[in-house]
């Protein structure tokens, strides 16, 4: 029979990879409860209005990434592509915020978007992903870059680009949008592809984030959000500089970086790392003012991030698991289950180690335990079951060999306990 195969662009994660993956969740819990996150799960299944009212329906993860399908009663779902959606809804419903109130969570678990799969790009990822909703302060912004970056520091990794913008708010993008489509007709419209011609009525700003290399020099000396905010996201903006200066962040202000989310407005970045590949977007976020009334809520402000985890991981050395207490080698097969009622006394103990299964030479034995890089090796045989002894062989330093009672040996641990 042909083997079954699992789905283009979702991966299995064995222990290895599958521990930094776990150390990153772990680091994040830490890094995000002290800035006041508490966790929020949110299902990975939604209605697919949600993020076609949210994410936008001209953008590329709405029109030609998701994976949508009816159930058996003919809804449209979705696999989540993105986490911020489905928080959004959950604040909305769960009806927990209340005027002046401040609400942060974080969300970690996989995503889907159907993209072509490559390095750093698969269509099941995992996000890390961090909202503040109820301030409207441009300090909320700082503070959530602030604690991305303490994150990946505690990650290990230092060698990142902060990319920053400005996406001007709902009173002057109007006048940038303008300025932009005046601009593209300048150039004659004609000469940019054919999403772009299309984004140039949808959605003018995506054009500057197009990477078919004609629109790319075509829209090289195009005008930027920054000339033309209004003063309150000039301040905004500016505020957000001030702190991220003082707290000594390097960044870049790239006035086209655009995001690929409808969503977004005022403060926006993206980190990026040049180690892994074409797919250098680590992380990404922004202010998201409006999305929460769009969507039926209150006139709540919110801002966030997410961080791509498997390109983290490739960034991230392999872990060293650290070395089992012991190996109990079963020499002969008639003590395997004293052998294994021992090794449970040990676990309960707070000890960590394998028995070895069915039956094997001494030799095959001491190799195992060896690659096992356990600290000692306790050796069961027909003697030992016979004596209610165990041998106690270290795989460390010189220690001798020895053979004593099950019951001493266990006391000595609590002893050294
Ligand atoms: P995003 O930029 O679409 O933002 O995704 C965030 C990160 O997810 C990216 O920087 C990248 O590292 C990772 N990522 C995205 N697509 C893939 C993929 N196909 N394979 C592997 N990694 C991927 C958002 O999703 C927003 N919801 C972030 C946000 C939260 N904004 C406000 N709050």
């Amino acid at each position: 029979m042909s083997k079954i195969q699992k789905i283009k662009g979702f991966v299995d994660l064995f222990p290895e990879e599958a521990a930094k993956f776990t150390r990153m969740e772990q680091l994040a819990r830490d890094t995000f409860s002290r800035y006041g996150f508490g966790e929020l799960r949110t299902p990975v299944l939604e209605k697919t209005e949600l993020f076609q009212k949210s994410i936008g329906e001209d953008t590329d993860v709405v029109g030609k990434e998701m994976f949508t399908f009816p159930d058996r009663k003919d809804r449209s779902l979705t696999m989540r592509p993105e986490a911020t959606a489905g928080v959004v809804r959950a604040f909305i419903e769960a009806g927990v915020h209340q005027p002046g109130k401040v609400s942060k969570y974080f969300t970690f678990g996989p995503m889907f978007r159907y993209e072509r799969p490559q390095k750093g790009r698969q269509r099941q990822f995992h996000q890390i992903n961090a909202e503040v909703f109820g301030a409207p302060e441009a300090q909320a912004d700082a503070e959530l870059i602030l604690m991305l970056r303490t994150f990946l520091n505690a990650l290990g990794l230092t060698k990142l680009t902060v990319e920053l913008n400005s996406l001007g708010c709902h009173d002057c993008r109007p006048a940038y949008r303008q300025a932009l489509v005046d601009y593209y007709t300048s150039k004659d419209r004609g000469n940019f592809c054919e999403d772009c011609r299309r984004r140039m009525d949808t959605n003018p700003l995506r054009v500057l984030d197009c990477k078919v290399p004609a629109c790319k020099a075509l829209v090289a000396d195009a005008p930027v959000i920054t000339d033309h905010l209004c003063p309150e996201c000039e301040t905004h903006f500016a505020d957000v500089r001030t702190v991220l200066d003082g707290a000594g962040v390097a960044y870049e202000l790239n006035p086209r970086l655009v995001r690929g989310l409808d969503y977004y407005v005022r403060t926006c970045f993206e980190v990026a790392s040049y180690d892994i590949g074409s797919q250098t977007a680590v992380a990404g976020g922004g202010r998201y003012d409006g999305l929460i009334k769009t969507l039926g809520g209150p006139d709540c402000p919110a801002s966030g991030f997410a961080c791509g985890m498997e390109r983290l991981a490739l960034l991230l050395d392999q872990l060293e698991a650290p070395a089992p207490d012991f190996y109990l080698a079963v020499v002969d097969a008639s003590a395997s289950n004293q052998a294994m009622l021992f090794a449970q006394q040990l676990r309960d103990k707070g000890l960590c180690g394998e028995v070895s299964f069915g039956s094997g030479s001494m030799k095959s034995r001491m190799r195992a335990a060896n690659k096992s890089g356990a600290k000692v090796c306790l050796i069961m045989g027909g003697d030992e079951l016979a004596g209610a002894t165990v041998t106690v062989k270290p795989m460390t330093g010189d220690g001798e060999q020895e053979t004593v009672s099950q019951a001493d040996y266990l006391a000595r641990i609590e002893v050294q306990e």
